[in-house]
């Protein structure tokens, strides 16, 4: 399958919930409890979308990546680093969130969107990124570290009413990925 990757539109906020919300209940079945993915909003999910084009920063990005069809099918989104966390990345910026469906997995548009949001980090003049993933998501763990990613300290916190670990990966300084 051929894609295209390109910084979201205001009206592309409705795909990217379906695939937000999509994207949870595929891979995270083995690691939330099922209450918790059914509870899960596309109209939530789409009102916080909605709401980083209010007053967007142009340090952040988010970026889409379309199927040959049109249909929105993965996304990526990053950022100065949110400070709101127990325990610090110690990165300039962050990786707010990626998520493909699973019909797209294993084709090379995680590393498409990954490169697309680090040069933008870079061209923004930051020089390191992290981001935090759950401990037992093993599959996109080894995703970070194909790309150079380096794990680093835990922290646990409430997800959807679970108690969920967390590791942090950095990269330092950001990679060029091709
Ligand atoms: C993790 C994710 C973004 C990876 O995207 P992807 O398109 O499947 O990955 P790619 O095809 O671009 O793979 C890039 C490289 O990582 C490697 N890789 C990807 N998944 C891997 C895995 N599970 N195990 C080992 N290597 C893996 C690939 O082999 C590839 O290496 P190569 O280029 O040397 O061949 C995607 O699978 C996903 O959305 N997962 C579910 C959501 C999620 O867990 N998000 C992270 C939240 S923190």
């Amino acid at each position: 399958m051929s894609f295209h990757v390109e910084p979201a539109l205001e009206t592309d906020v409705e795909a990217i919930a379906r695939v937000h919300v999509q994207g949870w209940r595929e891979s995270y079945k083995d690691f939330l409890n099922p209450a918790s993915l059914a509870g899960l909003s596309v109209e939530e999910r789409a009102r916080m979308w909605r709401s980083t084009f209010t007053a967007p920063d142009p340090r952040a990005l988010l970026l889409v990546g379309r199927a040959s069809d049109g249909e929105i099918v993965g996304f990526v989104c990053g950022g100065p680093v949110r400070l709101e966390d127990a325990v610090s990345l110690d990165t300039a910026a962050e990786v707010y969130a990626i998520y493909l469906l699973d019909k797209v997995k294993g084709q090379g548009l995680g590393r498409r969107l990954m490169a697309g949001l680090f040069d933008h980090l870079t061209g923004q003049g930051f020089s390191s990124a992290g981001l935090w993933v759950l401990r037992d998501n093993l599959s996109a763990r080894r995703f970070y570290e194909r790309l150079g990613g380096k794990p680093g300290p835990g922290q646990e916190l409430e997800l959807r009413g679970q108690t969920v670990t967390e590791i942090a990966y950095r990269f330092d300084p950001i990679p060029t990925i091709r």
